[in-house]
């Protein structure tokens, strides 16, 4: 299982890029990635540069080129909701692109023309394992769920806010989230976006913004981390068709009770890399979090899950 962690400028992730070990750095269309293991997981970290376009070409490298399962955005973002304040953390429900607007068509705002889209929703289990881990921040910490909404705009002016209140009933504004989103949803990936509010997006957000994305880049941080640690290492297994040791990795993790994806390395180039990347040649190839191994040995794989 691999994360795809994103955040959109160096503040929302040179927290991760200290902590993160055994770092292998590679860069596609300008956008640099981060491989690595960062609390028990593999990940592969970045920054994607500000803005829905940024956003969505970075998601789609990270699913393709580096096989991501799953994907986590971190960073900032203006309060929209007139009950949140700096420093408080909102945790994706959905996410919605506020600057989608074919309304003079007969389109919702929001809504993608010519589809019934104009949500795209975070995966619940990453939802709850976030707000786990914010409630163990402390009792000082006010984390919340709601609607995150993503504009190639910084929203800094009081009416606007509440006019995007009013419209899409959000808790914050941004300007990745829904594009990151929609991409997992093209691509049946779950996707969880974590953000902290730097500003209210009103007439102060850029004094605020710049004086408090520190602070708020470190909550959002504080969060992911614990929620790494909490993700369930569902197992991977590499193999082929007609492979017998293959099967005998799936009956002994069915008879453990663990659960387990096949990745078929005959089906897909991208699999067959990633058993590389583990320095294996051939199936099966088990892995467990950031460790593997490759063969049927109940005793190693024992030693894998333990
Ligand atoms: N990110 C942080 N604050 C923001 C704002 N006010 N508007 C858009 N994106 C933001």
């Amino acid at each position: 299982m691999r994360v795809g962690i994103i955040g959109a400028m160096d503040e929302e992730i040179a927290l991760y890029l200290e902590a993160m070990q055994e770092t292998k750095t590679t860069t596609k269309a300008g956008i640099t990635y981060y491989e690595g293991t960062f609390s028990g997981r593999q990940v592969v970290l970045c920054k994607s540069g500000v803005g829905k376009v940024n956003a969505s070409v970075c998601t789609q490298i990270l699913i393709d080129a580096f096989g991501v399962d799953q994907v986590i955005f971190t960073g900032v973002a203006g309060a929209v909701h007139p009950e949140l304040n700096i420093g408080d953390i909102v945790v994706s429900t959905d996410c919605v692109q506020h600057d989608m607007d074919v309304t003079p068509l007969g389109f919702k705002p929001g809504q993608i023309p010519f589809t019934e889209k104009w949500i795209w929703e975070a995966d619940q289990h990453l939802v709850q394992l976030a707000v786990e881990a914010g409630q163990q921040l402390g009792e000082d910490i006010h984390v919340v769920t709601g609607r995150i909404l993503s504009g190639d705009q910084f929203v800094a002016d009081r009416e606007k806010v509440k006019a995007l209140y009013e419209e899409f009933a959000a808790s914050c504004t941004e300007m990745e989230g829904a594009a990151v989103a929609q991409v997992c949803a093209m691509n049946e990936k779950p996707f969880v976006v974590v953000r902290s509010m730097s500003d209210k997006a009103d007439g102060s957000a850029h004094v605020n913004f710049v004086e408090f994305t520190k602070l708020a880049s470190q909550r959002s941080y504080a969060i992911v981390e614990q929620m790494l640690s909490k993700l369930s290492p569902k197992a991977i297994v590499y193999s082929t068709k007609g492979c017998v040791d293959c099967e005998l990795v799936k009956q002994w993790l069915t008879a453990k009770g663990i659960e387990f994806e096949v990745r078929d390395v005959m089906t897909s180039r991208a699999y067959q890399e990633e058993v590389e990347r583990f320095g294996f040649m051939g199936v099966p190839v088990t892995v467990a979090g950031d460790k593997a191994f490759k063969g049927f040995h109940p005793d190693e794989l024992e030693k894998l899950f333990s």
